[in-house]
C-alpha cells in the first residue's frame, strides 16, 4: 500500500493546469454505455475511479479504451448483459451511475448495492423512486437492484431528499428518461454542472432535455441518443484544493484550465478570508495579501459551497485567525478529518452538524490516516503547511480522484514522496527527498519507468 512522505514548509508557487471533473466523467462514461454508436470523450482524467467504471463497462459489454491523443473511446458492443457485480460496484459507489442508462437502452439492469461509505449513510431510495416513476418495475434482491420495463413512459419526478436533491439520482433518471414515451419533469433536480455536462453530452447525441442548471429538468422522450465526442468540464473540486494548497503554504498559484464560475462560493469565501483572488479568463490566481481571518461556513448543493471541498476549507481554516463554524448540510458525519488534523496541532472541535475550528499559529508534522477521498486531500494540505515530515497513509484514496497529485504538486515546488512501507523503512531520512530515493508510480498506470517524464500515459 503506498503511502506519502511530505516535507511541509514550502509554499507553492507556479501554474497548475487543473485535470477534467471526475463526477462529471464518471456518469457521462456510465451514459455512454447507452449510446447508439461511438462516444470519444476528451479530458478524462487518468484515475483508478474512472478505470473501476471501464472494468464495469466491458463486463456489460462495453469496449473501453485510450487513443493515441488520450481520448477515451467507448462503444457497446452488446446489448446483452446487465448486471453490475458487487465486485466492482463495492470498490466505488459511482458505478450505481450505470443504473439508468441499462434500463433505458436495454430495458433491465441488475446492480449491486454499493454498500457503506465513509463520509456518511448514502441510500439510493431516490434514483429508485425516480426509475419506478418512469414505470420500471424495481426490486431489490439479495443485495442487488433488479430494475426491468418494456417501456418507460415519462412522468414527473420528485428528487427532493432530506439533505437536498441528489446528484448522481439527477443523473440516472435523466439518462433513462432520454428513453422514455412522452415528456419527463424532474423537479429538485440537482445543479450541480457535472450533471449540466452529462446533459450537454446527451443533448449533443439528439436527446431533448432543458432546464440545464436549474431545478426543474425536462427531458423530450426520444429513441435515445448517439455517441458523439465530448470534452468533459474541468474539476472544480480539484481546483479549490489547489487554491486552498497555494494559500495553506503561503504561496502564490496560478491554475489553468478552470471555469471560474463554478467555483463562485468557494472563491468568495477565499475571498472573505482575506486571500487575494484574481480571475482572468480560464485561469484563477490566488495568494495570502496576510494572515487569514476565520469565516464560518455551510457545505450545500451546488451553487453553495460543495461537500466535497468542506474538508480542504475546514484544513485551512485551521491556520486562520480566529474562531469558525463549519457545518456540512450534504453528509453532516463527513468529519473523520477532525482527529488526524487535530495530531498535526490543530484546535477542532466536532459539534451538532459540523466542527468548530479555533486558528492556530501552525501546524506540526504527524504520521496521519487517509479515511476518504476529500479528507485525504485536506490532510496532504495540512501536512504541505507544516514544518518537518508527515506520513500520510492509505493515499490510495487520494488516488481515486486526483490524477498524480503529487507530482503535480511537486512542479510548483512541493516536497511529496510515493513509497510502500518496506521502502519507507529502508530509507534514511536524509535520503527521503535526495536523487537516490525511490521513485513510485501509482498504481494503477501503466507506464514505462525508463520514460519517466516525456512518458505517455496508458492508464484509463
Ligand atoms: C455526488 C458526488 C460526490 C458528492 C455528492 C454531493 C459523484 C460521482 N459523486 O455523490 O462526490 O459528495 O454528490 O455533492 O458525482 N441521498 C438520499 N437518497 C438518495 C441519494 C442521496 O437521501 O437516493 C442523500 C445522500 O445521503 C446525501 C445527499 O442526498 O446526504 C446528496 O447525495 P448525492 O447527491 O446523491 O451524492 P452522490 O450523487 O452519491
Amino acid at each position: 500500500m503506498d503511502l506519502f512522505v511530505i516535507r511541509g514548509g514550502t509554499p507553492l508557487s507556479g501554474r497548475l493546469p487543473v485535470r477534467g471533473s471526475k463526477n462529471a466523467a464518471l456518469p457521462i462514461l456510465a451514459a455512454s454505455l447507452a449510446a447508439e454508436g461511438e462516444t470519444r470523450l476528451a479530458n478524462v482524467p487518468a484515475l483508478v475511479d474512472v478505470t473501476t467504471l471501464s472494468a464495469v463497462l466491458r463486463t456489460l459489454g462495453v469496449d473501453v479504451h485510450r487513443d493515441a491523443d488520450g481520448m477515451l473511446v467507448v462503444r457497446s458492443e452488446s446489448n446483452e448483459p446487465c448486471v453490475a457485480e458487487y465486485d466492482l460496484v463495492r470498490k466505488m459507489r459511482a458505478s450505481v451511475c450505470v443504473l439508468g442508462p441499462l434500463l433505458g437502452r436495454r430495458g433491465t439492469a441488475r446492480v449491486s448495492l454499493p454498500g457503506g461509505c465513509n463520509i456518511g449513510h448514502r441510500p439510493i431510495d431516490l434514483h429508485l423512486r425516480g426509475l419506478a416513476s418512469l414505470g420500471a418495475d424495481v426490486r431489490l434482491e439479495h443485495g442487488y437492484v433488479v430494475a426491468t420495463a418494456s417501456s418507460l413512459l415519462g412522468a414527473q419526478i420528485d428528487l427532493a431528499g432530506p439533505q437536498g436533491s441528489t446528484v448522481t439520482g439527477t443523473c440516472n433518471v435523466m439518462t433513462a428518461a432520454c428513453f422514455a414515451k412522452g415528456r419527463t419533469v424532474i423537479t429538485s433536480a440537482a445543479r450541480e454542472p457535472e450533471v449540466v455536462d452529462l446533459a450537454h453530452y446527451l443533448n449533443a447525441g439528439g436527446a431533448r432535455i432543458s432546464g440545464l442548471g436549474t431545478d426543474v429538468v425536462e427531458i423530450e422522450g426520444t429513441d435515445g441518443f448517439a455517441g458523439v465526442e465530448h470534452q468533459v468540464i474541468p474539476d472544480r473540486i480539484e481546483a479549490a484544493t489547489l487554491l486552498i494548497a497555494g494559500l495553506m503554504t503561503g504561496g502564490d498559484v496560478t491554475l489553468e484550465n478552470v471555469v471560474p464560475t463554478h467555483l463562485t462560493a468557494v472563491l468568495d469565501i477565499l475571498r472573505q478570508m482575506g486571500a487575494f483572488v484574481e480571475i482572468r479568463g480560464a485561469t484563477i490566481h490566488v495568494h495570502a495579501a496576510g494572515p487569514l481571518s476565520s469565516v464560518s461556513f455551510v457545505a450545500e448543493p451546488y451553487p453553495g459551497i460543495p461537500t466535497d471541498v468542506q474538508a480542504q476549507l475546514t484544513a485551512l481554516l485551521t491556520l486562520a485567525r480566529g474562531k469558525a463554524e463549519v457545518v456540512d448540510r450534504v453528509f453532516p458525519d463527513r468529519f473523520l478529518h477532525l482527529p488526524e488534523l487535530a495530531r498535526m496541532g490543530a484546535d477542532v472541535r466536532r459539534a451538532e452538524g459540523g466542527a468548530h475550528v479555533f486558528g492556530v499559529k501552525s501546524l506540526s508534522a504527524a504520521p496521519v490516516m487517509a479515511s476518504d477521498l476529500r479528507a485525504s486531500a485536506a490532510l496532504l494540505l495540512a501536512a504541505l503547511s507544516a514544518e518537518g515530515d508527515s506520513i500520510l497513509r492509505r493515499v490510495y484514496h487520494l488516488d481515486r480522484g486526483y490524477e498524480r497529485l503529487e507530482e503535480r504538486l511537486a512542479a510548483v515546488g512541493g516536497q511529496i514522496r510515493r513509497l510502500t512501507e518496506a521502502e519507507l523503512s529502508n530509507c534514511r531520512p536524509e535520503e527521503l527527498f535526495s536523487d537516490h530515493a525511490p521513485v513510485r508510480e501509482p498504481h494503477f498506470a501503466v507506464t514505462s519507468p525508463k520514460s519517466r517524464g516525456s512518458r505517455r500515459e496508458q492508464s484509463l
